[in-house]
Order: structure tokens, then C-alpha cells, then sequence
């Protein structure tokens, strides 16, 4: 349990932790080249070393002096002597589904209480479509899952719901014999950056929603330098608009636009965030962020905005619940099958602060105003519902308690010692 007192202004410099997806993809991508990578800046979060272990326990080689890590892939790997534990980490699964569905070795894949409740049918059922032997619980839909893997056919995948997790499984599975991959939105791109910079035939069509990738050789190995997660500063991006007199400076932050949706719901909500993009080596957009407080309107965030800010959607809503007026807030069903039911808990946790909010099957809207509090958050574990109330304490009259707020080491292990330093 952590309690959160109303307090003053947040200000000063915040280095948030490296990019989670982009850590992952640095791990997993490049234990699958051959020849040795090195990655700076990795998040050193739950769901990463999960990435890590797993890597490890597929027999490729990481040497990590706890400032850089170097993988050393040699284009194979090994059946694994043991299940491995994904913890919370979907990414971590879901990704090494499509990876191990293309080995033809025996592996089992299994995770906490949260992760063997989200859905993995939409990972399994187009592998399957492939000639992967893939079972699980609910007719591997859910996890454990246990995976015999290779002779896969070539994929011509439809996906019905726009996941970079599903996307990067299926172009994973077909680095032999190529696949096709269309969805109905673009989503985070950082699989098709990496494989186009590690020497994969990939072309992109129809604005990013349709990939092609040809049957790879070889993956030449990536050195990356991971930029800070945008994820993880959306928290500070809030706590500073919200808090009267802040003034914080975000330096070195992704500023991917399939990512970027946050900056852009926060400024149409009248947010003061100046974005300062600077040089960067890598295949992705970095830029110093800064932000003072300012009122907040509310707004509208939905389709292609609301998928550009769907993991930032917990912290947007306790921002418009310090709006001036509603904020709505739609097609973001897919909120519902994260770490924790995401709609839910977030109208749950805000009208617990007093706050008028209408649940909707795919979003919610919110009735913005001054939240009052004190309120008892439960955030289940899930880190960014903690991470986000965390925020509303700061605020609201009577601060939060928050149970369940060891959670945030998935993601974003200094976040109450960076709260506790930006607060003094
Ligand atoms: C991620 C993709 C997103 C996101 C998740 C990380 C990734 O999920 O919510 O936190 O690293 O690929 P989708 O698979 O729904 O896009």
C-alpha cells in the first residue's frame, strides 16, 4: 500500500526509464541474428528481464555489465530446459509465441495470475493456420501454452484488431518463409524499423496498415540505443499539467508518432508540452519534452488517436477528471484486455475521488471538474493504473491510498523515488 498526499508543484529533470517495446524487440530481435549487438539504456523493468531470461534460456549468450548488455546471437536457438515464466509480461509472450512457433523444438510458455488471464487465441489461431502445434488452456487461448514448433507455411494474415504484439508474433514466425500482415490501424512500428535496419526484405503499404516481409536469410545484429519510454513520462507530462506552478524538463523521450498520441490528446487539451527533437543514431524519433501547468479542457480521444495513446489512456483520464468540462473517450475496447480491465478499474479508481464518470463498453467519458478524495485505490497490480492514481493523489484535496502499487517495477521501477525527489 502506498499513500499519495496532496502536494505542490512537481519540477526539475526527469529521466524516465528506456522504452519497454523497444527493450524487448532489442532482446528478442537480436537473439535471433547472428553476430553480437549491443544495447544501451535497456529498461531494467519486470516484463524486460522476463525478455532477458527468456532469451537466456533459448541458449543465446547476454553479457550485461549493468550499464550495456551485448547479445550475442548466433541464429539459432535451443529447446529450452524448462517452462519459461513470462510473469506480467504480454509482450514478452506474445512475442515469443510467433518466435517459437518457427522452431522445431518443445517449449512452454506460462506467466502470473494476470497474464494467464488475457487472450493469446489471437496470437495461436493464425500460427495454427500455419501448421504450428500450439495448445494451451481454452484451446490455447489462454496461457500456459506449449508450443511444438517449425515447417510452418508461408502467412497471409488479416488480423481484426490493430496489436503490435500480434503483428511482430506473425512477421517473427515467418523470418523463413516470409508473411503478409494487414491490420485495420497502424500499430507501434519499432518491429519493422528494427528488421529493416538488421537487413530483412520488409516493404510497408497502405500507410503502415499492410507489411510484406520477405523470407530472411540471415538478421544481421542491431546495436541499439534505447530512448526513453513516452509511456512511462505521460505520467509526469499530467502530474505537471495538473499541478499548478510545475515545470519539468523530459529529456532524451520516443517520440514515435504511432506512439506519440499523448502529446497530441494532451495539448488539444490545452496542455503546455513543447517537444524539442533532437539527434538521435537509431531507427526512431527522440526529442527533449518539456511541460508547465496549465488549465485543461476536455477533449474528445478516439479511432486512430485513441490507438496512438491507448497504454497513456489510464493517465488521460485522470487528466480530464482536472478538465474543465467532459472528455470522451472511444474506441479503446482493447483497454479491457490488458494487465487488468482497464475501463473499469479507471472508472472504478475515479469515482472513488468523487469524480462523475460514464462507463462505456469502449472507453468511458468523464465528467471533468475538481476530483476531491481522500480515496482507497485498488490498482490490482496492474503498474499503469497505480502509476496514473499515483498522479490524481498528488492533486485531488484528500490524496490516495493505492494498494497493489508494487506493480509499477513492470514498467517503471524509480517511479515513487522519482515522485518522492520531483515533490521536495
Ligand atoms: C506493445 C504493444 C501494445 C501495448 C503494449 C506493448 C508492444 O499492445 O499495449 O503495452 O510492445 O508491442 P498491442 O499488441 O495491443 O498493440
Amino acid at each position: 500500500m502506498t499513500e499519495i498526499a496532496p502536494a505542490g508543484p512537481v519540477r526539475g529533470t526527469v529521466e524516465v526509464p528506456g522504452d519497454k517495446s523497444i527493450s524487448h524487440r532489442a532482446l528478442l530481435l537480436n537473439a535471433l541474428a547472428t553476430g553480437s549487438a549491443r544495447v544501451r539504456g535497456l529498461l531494467r523493468g519486470e516484463d524486460v528481464l522476463r525478455s532477458l531470461a527468456a532469451v537466456r534460456a533459448l541458449g543465446v549468450q547476454v553479457d550485461d555489465d549493468g550499464t550495456e548488455l551485448v547479445v550475442h546471437g548466433t541464429g539459432k536457438l535451443v529447446e529450452p530446459d524448462d517452462v519459461i515464466d513470462c510473469g506480467n509480461s504480454g509482450t514478452t509472450t506474445r512475442l515469443l509465441v510467433g518466435i517459437l512457433a518457427a522452431e522445431p523444438f518443445f517449449s512452454v510458455l506460462t506467466g502470473d495470475g494476470s497474464l494467464r488471464g488475457r487472450p493469446m487465441g489471437r496470437v495461436v489461431a493464425p500460427l495454427r493456420s500455419l501448421g504450428a502445434r500450439i495448445d494451451g488452456r481454452g484451446d490455447g487461448t489462454r496461457c500456459p501454452l506449449a508450443i511444438r514448433g517449425g515447417g510452418l507455411r508461408r502467412g497471409d494474415h488479416v488480423l481484426p484488431v490493430a496489436s503490435a504484439q500480434v503483428k511482430t508474433a506473425l512477421l517473427l514466425a515467418g523470418r523463413r518463409e516470409g508473411a503478409s500482415v494487414r491490420e485495420p490501424g497502424v500499430s507501434r512500428d519499432h518491429t519493422e524499423r528494427m528488421l529493416a535496419r538488421m537487413g530483412a526484405g520488409l516493404t510497408v503499404h497502405d500507410g503502415g496498415t499492410h507489411l510484406v516481409l520477405e523470407p530472411v536469410e540471415r538478421l544481421d545484429p542491431l546495436d541499439v540505443d534505447v530512448p526513453r519510454d513516452l509511456s512511462s513520462a505521460a505520467f509526469w507530462l499530467v502530474a505537471a499539467s495538473i499541478l499548478p506552478g510545475s515545470s519539468l524538463r523530459l529529456p532524451r523521450v520516443l517520440v514515435n508518432p504511432t506512439r506519440a498520441g499523448v502529446i497530441d490528446a494532451l495539448q488539444a487539451m490545452g496542455a503546455a508540452v513543447q517537444v524539442r527533437p533532437i539527434e538521435a543514431a537509431g531507427a526512431e524519433p527522440v526529442a527533449d519534452l518539456e511541460v508547465t501547468a496549465a488549465p485543461l479542457r476536455g477533449t474528445r480521444i478516439a479511432g486512430d488517436l485513441a490507438l496512438r495513446c491507448l497504454d497513456e489512456l489510464p493517465v488521460l483520464a485522470v487528466a480530464a477528471a482536472f478538465a474543465d468540462g467532459d472528455t470522451e473517450i472511444r474506441d479503446a475496447e482493447e483497454l479491457r484486455v490488458k494487465e487488468s480491465d482497464r475501463i473499469a478499474r479507471v472508472c472504478v479508481g475515479l469515482r472513488a475521488l468523487g469524480v462523475e464518470v460514464e462507463e462505456l463498453p469502449d472507453g468511458m467519458i468523464v465528467r471533468g471538474g475538481r476530483p476531491t478524495g481522500p480515496a482507497r485505490i485498488d490498482a490490482r497490480g496492474d503498474h499503469r493504473l497505480a502509476m496514473a492514481f499515483a498522479v490524481a493523489g498528488c492533486a485531488a484535496p484528500g490524496g490516495v491510498r493505492i494498494d497493489g502499487s508494487e506493480g509499477v517495477a513492470t514498467s517503471y521501477p524509480g517511479f515513487w523515488t522519482d515522485l518522492s525527489r520531483l515533490r521536495a
